[in-house]
């Protein structure tokens, strides 16, 4: 399968390129998929009718957005920190609640990506000139810790549409380990789970027929021919979707329809498929009542609140330190 080993990556997407394409079975990691393109063909799936996760957290908002505003400020002035803000369009409910209930606080959405921090500000501004917006472009998990350091105010991190269900159960638990470790004992942590559901419902979430969910997992083939110089045929593989209603996981594919060798010159590599040979690319994880309290407590969290949508698709939780 390699050619050659090559001698060093020039960053962690080439590398983990390489490992993906000459392990068995062939992964790629969805994180990758965000260039901005990607960035542009999720803001697509949030609109599509099939896509229900962002209606049903935006109805959950609307419809409790007075008493979720009084939890977090409770008198207190407070940095509302928002992990992958996106176009802020959730968020905003909030925020106009917020200013409503003349809370004090400060918005500081963080993301890798400059180019989205740059947008959600100037959106902000416009619409809601009375909000204090701090970006802060970075990972995660260094920025939490500056601000930990930085501010003593009491914090209240979000982490909307579900974004944690691209995460394996051991690595969400890592994941809000991590974020527990920031926050003092006022600290709230504010979070949206996609639910079990009719696995229909599911498929047709992640397999629209209009194919932009298609166009959105290929673009990690597309990402990779242009920053390496690669030969994938996008059209030679077929996008597909499972969910396991036993563990909650929906999954995604890019299938080869044909034998064939593909060529990524910058990692040195040539990868050979067979006909039907599958790359693994995304989980979008779904969860019930149990799986979340016991992700919460093996990360050290207690549930302070919950709030579900109508047809009890969704669910958004509150945390504190446990
Ligand atoms: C942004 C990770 C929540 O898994 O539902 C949408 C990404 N993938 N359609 C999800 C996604 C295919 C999405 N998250």
């Amino acid at each position: 399968m390699k050619t050659t080993t090559p001698t060093a990556f020039k960053n962690a997407f080439e590398e983990d390129v390489h490992k993906g394409l000459t392990t068995y079975p062939k992964h790629l990691l969805s994180k990758y998929i965000y260039d901005e393109k990607g960035d542009k063909l999720f803001q697509q799936i949030m609109e599509m009718p099939e896509y229900y996760l962002t209606n049903c957290e935006f109805n959950i908002l609307k419809k409790y957005a007075t008493d979720i505003c009084k939890s977090f400020s409770d008198e207190k002035r407070f940095d509302l920190i928002e992990l992958g803000a996106g176009d802020g369009k959730k968020t905003k409910i909030l925020l106009k609640e917020l200013l409503r209930q003349n809370a004090d606080f400060n918005y500081l959405p963080i993301d890798i990506s400059q180019y989205v921090l740059n947008q959600l500000k100037a959106s902000v501004n416009r619409e809601l000139p009375k909000v204090s917006i701090k970006p802060q472009q970075g990972t995660y998990f260094k920025t939490l810790d500056y601000l930990a350091e930085l501010s003593h105010r009491k914090k209240v991190i979000l982490f909307l549409g579900s974004n944690i269900g691209n995460l394996l159960h051991e690595n969400a638990i890592d994941f809000l380990r991590n974020i527990r470790e920031a926050m003092n004992a006022d600290d709230m942590l504010f979070m949206g789970f996609d639910q079990k559901k009719k696995p229909q419902q599911i498929l047709d979430a992640y397999n629209d027929k209009t194919g932009i969910t298609e166009a959105f997992n290929k673009n990690l083939l597309v990402r990779i021919n242009r920053e390496m110089q690669a030969d994938f045929k996008p059209d030679t593989f077929l996008h597909w979707e499972t969910y396991d209603p036993e563990t909650g996981t929906a999954k995604s594919f890019l299938v080869s329809k044909e034998e064939q060798e593909v060529n990524i010159p910058v990692l040195n590599l040539k990868v050979q498929f067979d006909k039907w040979e599958s790359i693994h690319t995304e989980i979008s994880q779904k969860y019930d009542e149990k799986v979340v309290e016991w992700l919460a407590r093996e990360a050290g969290l207690k549930i302070e609140a919950r709030y579900s949508d109508e047809s009890d698709c969704y669910r958004n939780y509150i945390f504190k330190r446990g």
